[in-house]
Parts: structure tokens; C-alpha cells; sequence
């Protein structure tokens, strides 16, 4: 793959701000658009992938993944049909879909009813849905939000990456489909002693958490799923959480996005005892229109 890619990432100390031995690894800084665990998902994917490839994915107008997933196939020659939650959605609506567009991906537009019986049926289309979105034979399927086995390849090195870093007593990251985690669940040694606490984006999504769940006690690894229960939901915000990210921001110089990471902040921040020992929080990056280059 022809990016260019920041790799190892480095952790950064924020002992002075939290007051405990608190440590962030910058997967932020792995690319401009294919960043924290985009490419960390999306590696394992992408490298298998024939020469010239259909690949037909899935994602909301606000998609990091679309976003990611653009930026790699288009660098490697690949064809994208990307299918789009809501009818009334253009290329214009979100920086992140123009971002797509303009890489060259087919941009289709469907209800949410339509969306929802596809997550239900495992992003299969229907053959109706083959003819209308003329797939070749031969596409690849990719999740939304690029969840699935190959994310083991990337989570893989991230674990690496963490253990010689000095392995954590605590990790901490965001979770959407909970597909990140899992990679690092299956690349963690089975008894591994780190705590993992996953913060998600998404309220009352008791099938990822009990998937991630039961595979974090086959691995005898201690896990804790923090629900989305404070903020409203997924996207949703309030003036508590602006104020603890412009703070954080403010203080550190490293930019936060609201809907996944400024969230892991404020639980962090709001523990009512220290955790003892190394703990991590892993950045998983996020689509930041404003830092986008001219050209990639
Ligand atoms: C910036 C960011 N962090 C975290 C996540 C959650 O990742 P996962 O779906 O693997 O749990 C996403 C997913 O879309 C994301 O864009």
C-alpha cells in the first residue's frame, strides 16, 4: 500500500493532567483519514485484496470508515460502491461523503429500513440489489464500519506495539461495532492480565457487548462495556462533555473527535479512584475534515 503511514505510534504521558500514570498511544497519527483504527481494521482487507477490486461497503453520511476505506482503495486502484444510510443524503451532505466521492467511489443512497434489513442479513444484498447496484461476481463484501476477521492483522501489530511500549494494567478505547476490541481480544495471550474498559459511542448495543463479552471470558481476560447512557446516544453531546474536550485540548494540543474519543476523556476523567498501575487509552483517531491535505 502506497500511504504514508506513521507506524510505530507513540504514547504520550498525561500523568500531569490525571493525576495517575495515564499514557495516550497516538494511533491519531497514522494518517490524516486513515487513522487510529481505521487502519488497524481495514490492513488486513485491504492487502488481501486482488488486483483491481470491486469492494461494496457500508456507512451513515458522518462515516470514518467510508472515509478510510475511499483513501485505500482509491490509493491502490480499487473500485468502491459504497452504500449510504438515508434517501435524502447527496455527496454534498457531509465533507466525509464528498471526501468519498471524490475519491472515485460509486456513491448509492438507500432508506434506513432498507440499511437496517441489510445489517440484519449480514451486509448480504439481495440479487435484486445486485442488479440494481451492478456488482460484478466477484466483489468483496466489507461490514460497516470495516468490522470483521481480517481486523485480527492490524489489532495484531497494535498489541505488539502496546507490550513493547511496556504492557498496559488497564486499556482503554472506544467502541462502535465493538469490532477493534475483538481484534485485540483475539491478539491478546489468554489470561493476559490487562483490563480492558470499552466506551461506546452507541446506547443499548447489548449484541456487540455480549459477542465482545463472551469473547473476552473465553480469553480469561477482564472486560468492562461502558453503554452509552450519558450523553443520549450516539452523535449526541451536551455541554459537559464540549467542556471537557476543549479543556483536554486546550491543555494537551491533541484534538479529540466528539462522537467517540472525547467520550473515553470524560469517563476517564470522572473515575472516582485512580486505577492502579499503567493505563492506556488508545486514541482511535476519527475523520477531521479540517486536517484533510490538498492531496493524500
Ligand atoms: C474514531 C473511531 N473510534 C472508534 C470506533 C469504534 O470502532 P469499532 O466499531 O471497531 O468498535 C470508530 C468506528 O467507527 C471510530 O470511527
Amino acid at each position: 500500500m502506497h500511504l504514508t503511514l506513521n507506524l510505530p505510534t507513540p504514547e504520550t504521558s498525561l500523568k500531569s493532567m490525571a493525576g495517575c500514570d495515564l499514557w495516550l498511544k497516538r494511533d491519531d497519527l497514522i494518517h490524516p483519514i486513515v487513522s487510529g483504527n481505521k487502519w488497524r481494521k481495514l490492513v488486513g482487507f485491504v492487502e488481501q485484496l486482488p488486483p483491481s477490486a470491486t469492494v461494496l461497503t457500508f456507512g451513515g453520511a458522518h462515516s470514518n470508515h467510508l472515509a478510510a476505506a475511499a483513501t485505500c482503495l482509491q490509493t491502490q486502484g480499487h473500485q468502491g460502491i459504497f452504500i449510504i444510510r438515508g434517501d435524502e443524503l447527496n455527496p454534498k451532505s457531509s465533507p466525509a461523503l464528498h471526501h468519498c466521492q471524490a475519491a472515485g467511489m460509486h456513491l448509492i443512497f438507500i432508506s434506513r429500513t432498507s440499511f437496517r434489513q441489510l445489517r440484519e442479513q449480514h451486509w448480504q444484498p439481495s440479487t435484486r440489489q445486485q442488479q440494481a447496484w451492478q456488482l460484478p461476481q466477484d466483489y468483496q463484501l466489507l461490514a460497516e464500519g470495516g468490522s470483521g476477521p481480517h481486523n485480527s492483522q492490524g489489532c495484531q501489530a497494535l498489541w505488539q506495539e502496546l507490550e513493547q511500549a511496556g504492557r498496559p494494567d488497564h486499556l482503554w478505547l472506544a467502541a462502535g461495532t465493538g469490532g477493534t476490541a475483538r481484534g485485540l481480544l483475539r491478539a491478546m495471550p489468554h489470561d493476559c492480565p490487562t483490563h480492558i474498559t470499552l466506551v461506546s459511542a452507541v446506547k443499548g448495543s447489548h449484541r456487540e457487548a455480549a459477542q465482545t463479552q463472551a469473547l473476552a471470558d473465553d480469553k480469561q481476560i477482564k472486560l468492562t462495556w461502558i453503554d452509552e447512557t450519558y450523553f443520549g446516544g450516539f452523535a449526541k453531546t451536551n455541554a459537559q462533555l464540549q467542556q471537557a474536550q476543549l479543556a483536554f485540548e486546550a491543555a494537551t494540543g491533541i484534538l479529540l473527535d466528539p462522537v467517540y474519543n472525547a467520550k473515553v476523556w470524560w469517563h476517564l476523567s470522572q473515575q472516582p479512584r485512580p486505577q492502579q498501575g499503567k493505563i492506556v487509552w488508545l486514541h482511535t483517531g476519527g475523520f477531521r475534515p479540517q486536517l484533510i491535505p490538498e492531496k493524500i
